[in-house]
């Protein structure tokens, strides 16, 4: 049997090309050498406030970016969470498992609390139980692989804390999940702060290269990219936007080192802008034409959507019996 792997992606902001070179382009390069779930986490999007209209057509944005990227829905199960309960579900009974101070220690619930103190008055519960919650995306497949950006690795790190904790009191019950990590993709940061990685949720017009941006925007957001004082790339002392560029360039089109250095050392400026833009529209357009032939079609996309949760219900549900009978919640 195939080892099973999950990841997951929240249906908010604008899936950029940073998402696609870190994400789902090793997704769809993995996909077939594991039994492959892709989550749309809708009930972890509305820990803070969602327009309902908008998350409603978010969640099947994303949903059709995944095929259009190139992901299978033939073999691999494209999921939107709040369809299968059973998330839920298990989501409580991990809940009444885990030390609040294990939560409140989360550095993720720190920066988002913080954020919304000053936007709402409250901070939702939801956000100090999202890790929770993405515990029980991982634990009710018992999945071995978790391929997620080091920004979440101390939620998966928290999973495995649980389904230990869970496993200690109960009986053994959940499959640890690997934190080490399958080759992961490159990390492509912001064109306009070269420091940060590119976010899906920062405002500034110059920061991301969305993978639905038309495409004159796509050229003019990396001809203003952030690039430092020398005129040209010099591989020894090019900052950190210059090395992003190259870096974009590369991941996209897969060119080796030294190949990278014979053809870039010396380029100016405005040159190294104009291939990178290239070669990054060159892949954009047909993922976006893919995108819209999916999008053309809302019944296929229902369909897939339909398939995924049928195909990992059985699972999912039998994790969710399990838990119950060793708890001894009631099952009939
Ligand atoms: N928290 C993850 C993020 O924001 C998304 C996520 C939810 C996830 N459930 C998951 C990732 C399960 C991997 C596995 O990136």
């Amino acid at each position: 049997m195939k080892a099973r792997v999950l990841s997951g992606v929240q249906p908010t902001g604008n899936l950029h090309i940073g998402n696609y070179l870190g994400a789902l382009k090793n997704w769809v390069k993995i996909q077939h050498d594991y039994e492959s779930i892709f989550c749309i986490v809708d009930l972890h999007a509305i820990t803070v406030f969602q327009d309902p209209k908008e998350l409603r057509n978010k969640i099947r944005e994303v949903a059709a970016l995944f095929i259009a990227s190139g992901i299978d829905p033939k073999h691999s199960s494209v999921v939107v969470q709040s369809a299968v309960p059973a998330h839920a579900e298990l989501a409580w009974m991990l809940t009444c498992v885990t030390p609040i101070g294990w939560l409140y220690r989360m550095t993720q619930f720190k920066a988002k609390s913080a954020l919304q103190e000053g936007v709402q008055e409250t901070v939702g519960d939801g956000l100090l139980q999202y890790p929770v919650l993405m515990a029980a995306d991982i634990l009710l497949y018992q999945a071995a692989i978790v391929p997620v950006g080091d920004d979440q690795a101390q939620h998966l790190e928290l999973a495995r804390d649980i389904a230990q904790r869970f496993n200690s009191l109960y009986g053994d019950t959940f499959v640890m999940p690997k934190t080490s990590l399958p080759s992961v993709g490159a990390r492509i940061m912001g064109l306009d702060e070269p420091d940060k990685k590119m976010s899906k949720s920062a405002t500034g017009t110059g920061h991301a290269v969305g993978l639905l941006d038309p495409i004159d925007q796509v050229r003019k957001k990396i001809m203003r990219a952030t690039t430092d004082s020398n005129p040209a790339v010099d591989f020894e002392t090019m900052g950190l936007g210059v090395a992003n560029l190259l870096a974009i360039y590369q991941a996209f089109s897969g060119t080796g080192d030294d190949e990278m250095k014979a053809k870039f050392a010396g380029m100016r400026y405005g040159d190294l802008k104009k291939t990178v833009a290239g070669m990054v529209i060159e892949h954009l357009e047909p993922l976006q034409a893919r995108y819209r032939e999916i999008v053309s079609d809302p019944a296929y996309l229902d369909g897939i959507l339909a398939d995924g949760a049928a195909r990992v219900s059985p699972i999912a549900n039998s994790t969710v019996d399990l838990v119950k009978s060793r708890m001894g919640l009631y099952t009939s």
